[in-house]
């Protein structure tokens, strides 16, 4: 459903992705490792148009969407989620939910179906954004994305500064998404977190692929490309 084929892209200042390849298909979870500063938001935004793809192609079912303007690339079914819980502090949770959403009769209908998975909301809906704890706005920022009914999720670091409960809901979430034949492509700095819900990986250093396979291979190899922590 997503390929990119050596894809070089950057923000105009200089080319951070070197020549990156990859691919997703539906119900697959796809985790993008690397340390910081590796290229994995990059890796993310030059799939939804927003860092510029000098050279290669990004396809999104079939089509070539690499020149496409950032505004039109959601509509195709490609939900996001950025790094770092990007709620609006002063509006309430279910403003925040709203957004990105003109019709209000079919906003309802989807709301109460999505808030299903998310029981800590129900209750939260007229707070503000702001007050809530951290995890509560990951869930904001995702729920939000699930509302658009995406094909394909697009997650940046979706568990940073989590604690583990909560690290644990939103592996939750990314499964439910996977058993509703969504691709995820997940960008990920916990090692075991991508572990157990993966089913390819790929490891990036300095805006290129140095490794990639599947859990059950030698991830210890991945671990010294990457120098992540094993938790
Ligand atoms: N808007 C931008 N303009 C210019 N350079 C940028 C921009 N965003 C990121 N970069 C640079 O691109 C490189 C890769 O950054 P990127 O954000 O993709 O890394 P990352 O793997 O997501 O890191 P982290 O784990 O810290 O989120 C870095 O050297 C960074 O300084
Ligand atoms: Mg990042």
């Amino acid at each position: 459903m997503l390929e990119l084929v050596n894809v070089y892209a950057g923000y105009g200042t200089g080319v951070v992705l070197h020549g990156i390849s990859l691919r997703v298909k539906p119900g697959e979870v796809v985790g993008l490792l690397g340390r910081n500063g590796a290229g994995k938001t990059t890796t993310l935004k030059s799939v939804l148009g927003l860092a510029r793809a000098y050279s290669g192609s990004v396809k999104f079912e079939a089509r070539e969407i690499s020149r496409w303007p950032a505004h039109e690339i959601p509509r195709l079914g490609i939900g996001y989620v950025p790094q770092g819980r990007r709620v609006f502090p002063q509006l309430t949770v279910k403003e925040n939910l709203l957004i990105g959403w003109m019709k209000a009769s079919i906003y309802h209908s989807r709301l109460d179906q999505v808030l299903g998975s998310f029981p800590p909301l129900i209750d939260r809906l007229d707070q503000r954004a702001g007050t809530l704890s951290g995890g509560e706005q990951q869930m904001v920022a995702i729920a939000r994305a699930l509302l658009m009914q995406p094909k394909m999720m697009l997650l940046d670091e979706p568990t940073e500064g989590l604690m583990l409960s909560l690290v644990r809901e939103v592996e939750r979430l990314v499964r439910a998404m996977k058993e509703q034949q969504l691709g995820v492509l997940l960008a990920e700095q916990r090692l075991d977190t991508a572990l157990r819900l993966c089913d390819r990986i790929y490891g990036l250093e300095k805006g290129t692929v140095v490794w990639e396979g599947t859990p059950n291979d030698d991830v210890d190899d991945l671990r010294k490309h990457l120098e992540i922590r094993m938790e």
